[in-house]
């Protein structure tokens, strides 16, 4: 009931930015594991997300510093413009069959590897790329690695033009949905000009056939679930864990 001292506001403070700082560590960490394992003379692509960025930082160091031959493919505007930035050897994807390795990061990883991802609206153009993709690495910091998807948000993304219709179904399913908006107040458009839908995944959830279902929707373009995509999980910290699809 009584006011808080400074001291225990500062110790609050500084436990909070150790916090962070100890996140962000954690993600640097996984990224700079994941660019030592990347092979020369391949098409990588770049994840999309505050951890994929520092891989993309870690990875156009070692292409430069070994002067490795390696193209890469983004996942997102965002990724495209830092690795363009860097001078890093960019593909359009159109023109290529396959990519060799993506490096991405996620929200959320089950122990089975299954992911959410799609939290930097990115979702379309990563899960794209990781189906084109003979190995996908994720890298998480710590938090992200859990028992359950169940309970986590999932983004689902829908054309403008009749995306109320795939809303109504899901409030109607009861998915509490609830559209994706800017800080501004202005509706989150994603980098193919389309909105976003938050749900929550239903505890006990079928993961495979909410999957299905979702896709099913007319006006549904992508989901956020990418089951059975990760190869390779990477887990930032001072002793980094690596989890390899069983
Ligand atoms: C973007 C993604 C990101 O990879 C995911 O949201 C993780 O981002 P961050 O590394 O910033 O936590 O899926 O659509």
């Amino acid at each position: 009931n009584s006011i808080p001292t400074r001291e225990a506001i500062l110790n609050v403070i500084n436990q909070d930015q150790m916090t962070k700082t100890e996140i962000e560590k954690q993600k640097a960490q996984a990224a700079a594991y994941a660019a030592k394992l990347v092979p020369d003379h391949i098409v990588l692509g770049l994840g999309s997300g505050t951890t994929a960025a520092y891989f993309v930082k870690a990875i156009n160091q070692r292409i430069n510093d070994e002067h490795l031959d390696i193209q890469c493919v983004a996942t997102s505007v965002g990724t495209e413009k830092l690795a363009e930035k860097l001078g890093m050897r960019m593909l359009d994807v159109n023109t290529i069959d396959q990519v060799d390795l993506t490096v991405d990061g996620a929200d959320v990883v089950d122990h089975q590897l299954n992911g959410i991802k799609g939290g930097g609206a990115a979702l379309l153009f990563e899960k794209l790329v990781a189906d084109m993709s003979k190995q996908n690495i994720w890298i998480v910091d710590q938090r992200k690695y859990t028992d359950s998807l169940a309970g986590h948000i999932l983004t689902i993304e829908v054309i403008p033009f009749g995306g109320m219709g795939v809303f109504r179904y899901l409030k109607e399913n009861g998915y509490q949905p609830e559209f994706r908006f800017k800080d501004n107040g202005d509706i989150l458009e994603t980098d193919s000009g389309n909105y976003l839908i938050n749900i929550i995944i239903p505890k006990d959830a079928d993961l495979e056939k909410l999957s299905i279902d979702l896709k099913k929707q007319t006006g549904v373009v992508e989901h956020g679930l990418f089951l059975n995509v990760c190869d390779e999980l990477i887990i930032g910290g001072d002793q980094i864990k690596t989890i390899k699809r069983s």
